[in-house]
């Protein structure tokens, strides 16, 4: 009777642990929810994130190219810069971006803080100095005043602005995805569709360089295993950072998390829907072509990826005054 008792604790122990085994067996794990270590500096960095005086015209923010009503991109092949500038490579979201190995398409920044200071600067983007920056700040005492309540200091430089930006960016994530759920033993979560292509996605190799909490985001992998990829982009990859040869064509594997709403896809923004990129990566990383079927089933798992996106409150920005430098936009 006791053995008996002992085995079926045992038994129900086995059947408790073993949905999170499950998730623990599979190469790609949920999102955790954003836990913010200081909810002041979220505060200011969304506001600056929000805030087009950090550009050159007053006009461009970086919500204006990583817009959060549309999962965190422009949606355009290459963004538009100051002046109407034809950007040279696709915006990628900054939903997630926290969970990257190092930030841009080649890698060139390692963590958000010290990417976030360069699309101020960059003449193509916000074509602004990190100085004017500064002095637009400074000039409105309710920044003044927030900054001197996070930093202690009266002054402002912009090492505090891209500290703020990375700490709000680090809050954008997108847990609860209907494919989390599934991970997290909730077996209804997913149709036969979205499951078989979850099988495929798996069985045919994708997951090699897209897996993690990200699906992606964890390495610099070849863009044309199989066969090279065709495009008018000059963009060459981790080789602009490394000058290796080995290097030439090797990108940040992108996150697949919410793909469903970062169209147009890759670097050069070429392929418009998911059923195009799908059947681009069969074929060039894995040197395999999918049915149509098989491919269909693919895009929708991949659109079982979308998760609860973060939702705002537009921050409402204190006003520029007779102190603060006046926007150019134009010239
Ligand atoms: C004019 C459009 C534009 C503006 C404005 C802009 N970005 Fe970007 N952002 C881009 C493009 C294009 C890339 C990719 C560049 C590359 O990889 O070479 C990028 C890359 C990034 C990345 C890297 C994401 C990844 O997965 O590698 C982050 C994070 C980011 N931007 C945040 C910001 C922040 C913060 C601001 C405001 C300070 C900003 N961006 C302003 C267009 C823009
Ligand atoms: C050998 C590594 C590798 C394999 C295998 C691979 N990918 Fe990719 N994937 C990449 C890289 C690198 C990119 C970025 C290419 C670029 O634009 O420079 C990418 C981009 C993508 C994109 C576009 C994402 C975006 O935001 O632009 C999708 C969708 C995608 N992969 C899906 C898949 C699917 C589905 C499979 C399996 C059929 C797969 N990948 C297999 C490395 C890989």
């Amino acid at each position: 009777m006791i053995m008996r008792a002992l085995i079926v604790s045992l038994l129900s122990i086995g059947t408790i642990a073993a949905p999170l085994a499950a998730s623990a067996n599979e190469p790609i794990q949920p999102i955790e929810a954003a836990k913010p270590k200081n909810e002041k500096m979220v505060k200011l960095g969304k506001m600056l994130f929000f805030d087009p005086r950090l550009s050159k015209s007053g006009f461009i923010s970086c919500n204006s190219c990583h817009n959060l009503s549309l999962g965190g991109t422009d949606n355009l092949p290459t963004s538009i810069g100051h002046n109407w500038f034809q950007g040279p490579i696709n915006a990628p979201t900054v939903l997630n971006s926290s969970l990257n190995l190092a930030q841009f398409w080649d890698g060139r920044a390692k963590d958000l803080k010290e990417q976030a200071g360069g699309p101020i600067a960059n003449p193509g983007e916000m074509a602004f100095t990190h100085e004017l920056t500064v002095d637009v700040l400074r000039s409105i005492p309710e920044y003044r005043a927030r900054f001197k309540e996070l930093f202690g200091a009266d002054k402002i430089n912009i090492d505090m602005v891209t500290d703020a930006i990375a700490a709000f960016e680090e809050t954008l994530v997108t847990p609860d995805s209907r494919f989390d759920k599934w991970l997290k033993g909730d077996k209804s979560a997913l149709t036969q569709a979205e499951l078989e292509g979850y099988k495929l996605f798996k069985e045919s190799g994708c997951t090699s360089c897209h897996n993690g909490p990200a699906v992606g985001g964890a390495s610099f992998q070849k863009f044309g295993v199989h066969e090279p990829y065709k495009t008018a982009s000059k963009a060459e990859g981790r080789f602009g950072v490394t000058g290796k040869d080995a290097d030439r064509f090797m990108f940040k594997v992108p996150t697949l998390r919410n793909v469903e709403l970062t169209y147009p896809y890759f670097h050069d923004g070429a392929a418009w829907t998911l059923e195009e990129a799908v059947e681009i990566m069969g074929r060039l990383q894995l040197g395999r072509k999918f049915s149509k079927d098989e491919n269909a089933k693919i895009v929708a798992f991949l659109k079982t990826l979308t998760g609860k996106q973060p939702e705002l409150k537009l921050p409402i920005l204190p006003p520029s005054n007779n102190e603060t430098p006046r926007p150019k936009p134009f010239g």
